[in-house]
């Protein structure tokens, strides 16, 4: 197949990063700039909706001529304009399709929707060489934890999730119990790997639901590691108080409950994609590659054991570089080559939507 040569402006805004991308082919990265709003949220504990959406708005157009910068090419030699238009924050989502329409107007080119869970299971493609599918993909971060099949970049199947907590959000939360900050993940991550390599005296459980659920649970380990540090509530719902807090534990002490709910945390995400595989080989839909994506795939603990269970596995893992681990606009424009080889466009009437459509 003769595969058209693109040039796509990527935007995405879901949740609390504003980022422009310019992605050439799919596949090579000429800028990836985002702008974080962590600071805004952090004396929340965690994104404001309204102040997430304000700060996209402030930030939506510096980001883009940074991008255009960056690229070093001008806006006329952009082919389309791509944008993450769901799943996420509506009025943050809002900033970026309502941008990205102008702009695909103004400059007459194609507008291309890009779902953000499909996106980051294609980051592995970037700066890399083309996935090989069938695939296995897990996206892990602040509101998704899924497993799914993929017979290509656009075809998905939905084979498990999380019925509670997303793993992101299970990390943000321990570091808010331990009172280690705002986003969580990469503050336990350091952590762990400053800690000392002995062996640690706490130890989490692994909610592994049914023998053959492909399902996720965190929240059982949320709260064993919530009563391990404040002893057990008095009460009941919001009002219930605790015997003690994180002020009584030491560093080394806190640091042994990080790695131990990292480790609990890590096990079964492994265990359940070795399930996903087995399962898909039984099925005779044996998958060439493993695709890793969202925030939880920065974290360093399972980067280095996905990457061995490939290599014992046979599969061609592919764990985005640490850029299009969180959210990106990489992610969205390289996707979006997918829709532009095959001409789907959208038209201006592309809504934002809360919701993912991965089935
Ligand atoms: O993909 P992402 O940027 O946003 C969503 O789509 O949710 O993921 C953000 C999540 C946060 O929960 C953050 O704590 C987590 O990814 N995260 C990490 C690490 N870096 C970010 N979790 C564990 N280890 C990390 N190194
Ligand atoms: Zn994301």
């Amino acid at each position: 197949m003769n595969i058209p040569p693109s040039l796509i402006l990527g935007i995405e805004s879901s949740c609390d990063e504003t980022a422009v991308a310019v992605v050439r082919d799919g596949r090579a990265v000429l800028a990836n700039v985002i702008a974080s709003q962590h600071d805004l949220h952090r004396k929340f504990g965690g994104v404001v909706p309204e102040i997430a959406s304000r700060a996209h708005i402030e930030k939506i157009l510096p980001m883009l001529d940074e991008a255009i910068d960056e690229a070093k090419v001008s806006l006329d030699e952009i082919d389309a304009v791509a944008v993450g238009n769901r799943p996420g924050l509506i009025g943050s989502l809002l900033v970026g399709v309502s941008a990205a329409k102008a702009l695909a107007w103004a400059m007459g080119k194609p507008l291309i929707g890009v779902d953000h869970v499909r996106a980051h299971l294609y980051a592995g493609a970037l700066d890399a060489g083309p996935i090989t599918y069938p695939a296995l993909g897990l996206v892990v971060s602040g509101g998704h934890t899924s497993l799914y099949a993929l017979d290509d970049a656009m075809t998905t199947r939905l084979l498990g999730r999380t019925i509670d907590d997303a793993v992101g959000e299970a990390y943000d939360k321990v570091a808010a119990i331990l009172q280690l900050g705002f986003p969580g993940g990469p503050i336990v991550d350091r952590i762990v790997q400053q800690g000392d390599p002995r062996p640690r005296k706490v130890n989490f459980p692994r909610t592994m639901l049914d023998n053959d659920s492909l399902d996720f649970s965190f929240s059982g380990l949320k709260t064993a590691v919530l009563y391990h540090v404040r002893g057990h509530p008095v009460g009941r719902g919001p009002s219930a108080t605790f015997e003690r807090d994180a002020t009584s534990l030491n560093d080394t002490e806190k640091a042994d409950i990080c790695a131990a709910f990292q480790q609990a945390v890590v096990d079964v995400l492994i265990a359940k994609i070795d399930r996903a595989r087995a399962r898909l080989a039984d099925a005779g839909e044996v998958p060439r590659s493993l695709l890793i994506g969202g925030g939880v795939s920065a974290n360093s603990a399972l980067r280095q054991r996905v990457i061995e269970y490939g290599r014992r596995n046979n599969l061609d893992v592919r764990v985005p570089k640490m850029g299009y681990c969180l959210d990106n606009a990489a992610m969205i424009a390289g996707l979006a080559h997918q829709r532009y080889v095959a001409g789907g466009f959208d038209d201006y009437a592309l809504e934002a939507i809360a919701t993912t459509d991965l089935k």
